[in-house]
């Protein structure tokens, strides 16, 4: 069964080729750099960029895999959650599509893809406990199958990304941040007393980051120093030199350590109300932070889990990630209507699919 994957979601445009659980080719193009000049992303350049790029790289998909439109038996395609505009770009392209080849249509949460992306690269074993940690979502899900997701908790203000990415934004870092937060903590140790960790004096399976965020920003205020004058670029963070780079390493890697530990009590507490649990999955962009990864590596060999975490490459939006999702779902006979709706954040997504053939 080949599969074909699309991502509009945010700020990357992305297709690509999933045959019977083997990605055959990807393209991507990201936006990134667009967005950073205006530090956030702006929805309606976002659309546009995808309206302008996604016919060329579906072509150049085409293409590069020697593949038909007609060979295609199911275009999956990230329905939600994301931004309106831009999701609605990928869903009509997916739905042309399916309509002039005859191709059959599934509408992909983008959160479950996150999740099941690490099993293009080995197989997961279920049950498994997910840790979503990306830029506009912090979530843990109790996993019975590709199919079977069950929300255990969630983040109630800024996801654990987006925290890394106002605190990036308080030293002028350029957008998104979070890497160069990562990159400049592993320079020094963490003073696990600098930073709180935020809402975990509770019996709560839910996040909250924004109080951490804002414990950061009045340590800021105390020590101007160590900000860039203006907007930083990717250059100037990484030739910060002398006591400049010693001071903002300390305070990124205590930063870092906070986000980390209260991610590891919460996916503690979340093992401790499922039950038998297999495997421990971190995925989306925060998964790809350092000590992140290694922290839930000391949760799992504690708890005697699978650890699965994508590779680096998948941690971010991708169209692989959809294809694999979208491939698993056909699988199990998951179809959509051309009715299916574009979902934004912040709403439920339905599982509204139907069971072909019945
Ligand atoms: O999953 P993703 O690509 O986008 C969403 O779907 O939201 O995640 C992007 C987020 C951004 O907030 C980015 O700063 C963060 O992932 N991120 C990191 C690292 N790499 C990406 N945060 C901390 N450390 C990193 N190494
Ligand atoms: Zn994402």
């Amino acid at each position: 069964m080949l599969v074909l994957g699309i991502e509009t979601s945010c700020d990357e445009t992305s297709v690509a080729l999933v045959e019977n659980g083997r990605l055959l080719g990807e393209k991507l193009a990201t936006q990134i750099d667009t967005h950073a000049l205006f530090g956030g992303v702006v929805p309606e350049i976002a659309s546009r960029e995808h309206l302008r790029v996604l016919p060329r790289l579906f072509r150049e998909l085409m293409a590069e895999t020697n593949v038909r439109p007609e060979d295609i038996d199911t275009v999956a395609v990230a329905r939600g959650p994301g931004l309106l505009g831009s999701l609605l770009v990928g869903v009509s392209f997916a739905k042309g599509l399916c309509l002039s080849t005859g191709a059959s249509l599934v509408g992909v949460n983008h959160l479950w893809a996150h999740l099941l992306a690490p099993g293009l690269a080995g197989e997961i074993q279920f049950p498994a406990l997910g840790l979503l940690v990306s830029g506009g979502h912090t979530h843990t899900y109790r996993i019975d199958s590709p199919v079977e997701f069950e929300l255990l908790g969630r983040t109630l203000d800024d996801a654990a990304g987006e925290a890394f990415d106002k605190v990036a934004k308080l030293f002028h870092f350029p957008y998104p941040g979070g890497r160069f937060i990562d990159m400049l903590g592993r320079e020094a140790e963490p003073d696990t007393k600098l930073f709180p960790r935020p809402y975990i004096d509770n019996d709560s399976l839910d996040f909250s980051f924004s109080g951490l965020k804002t414990a950061v920003a009045n340590y800021v205020a105390t020590r101007p120093e160590l900000v860039f004058d203006t907007m930083a670029d990717a250059v100037a963070v990484a030739s910060l030199s002398g006591e400049k780079r010693a001071d903002l390493a300390k305070v990124c890697a205590s930063f870092n350590w906070s986000v980390a530990e209260t991610l590891k009590i919460k996916v503690e507490r979340a093992l401790k109300r499922v039950g038998p649990t297999k495997s421990l999955i971190v995925a989306g962009g925060v998964a790809a932070n350092s000590v992140v990864r290694e922290t839930m590596q000391g949760v799992a060999e504690e708890h005697g889990l699978r650890l699965t975490l994508p590779d680096l490459a998948l941690c971010t939006d991708n169209g692989a990630m959809i294809a694999f999702a979208g491939w698993q779902f056909a699988k199990a006979g998951y179809v959509h209507s051309l009715e299916l709706e574009a979902i934004p954040r912040g709403q439920v997504i339905p599982q509204d699919w139907a069971i072909s053939g019945e």
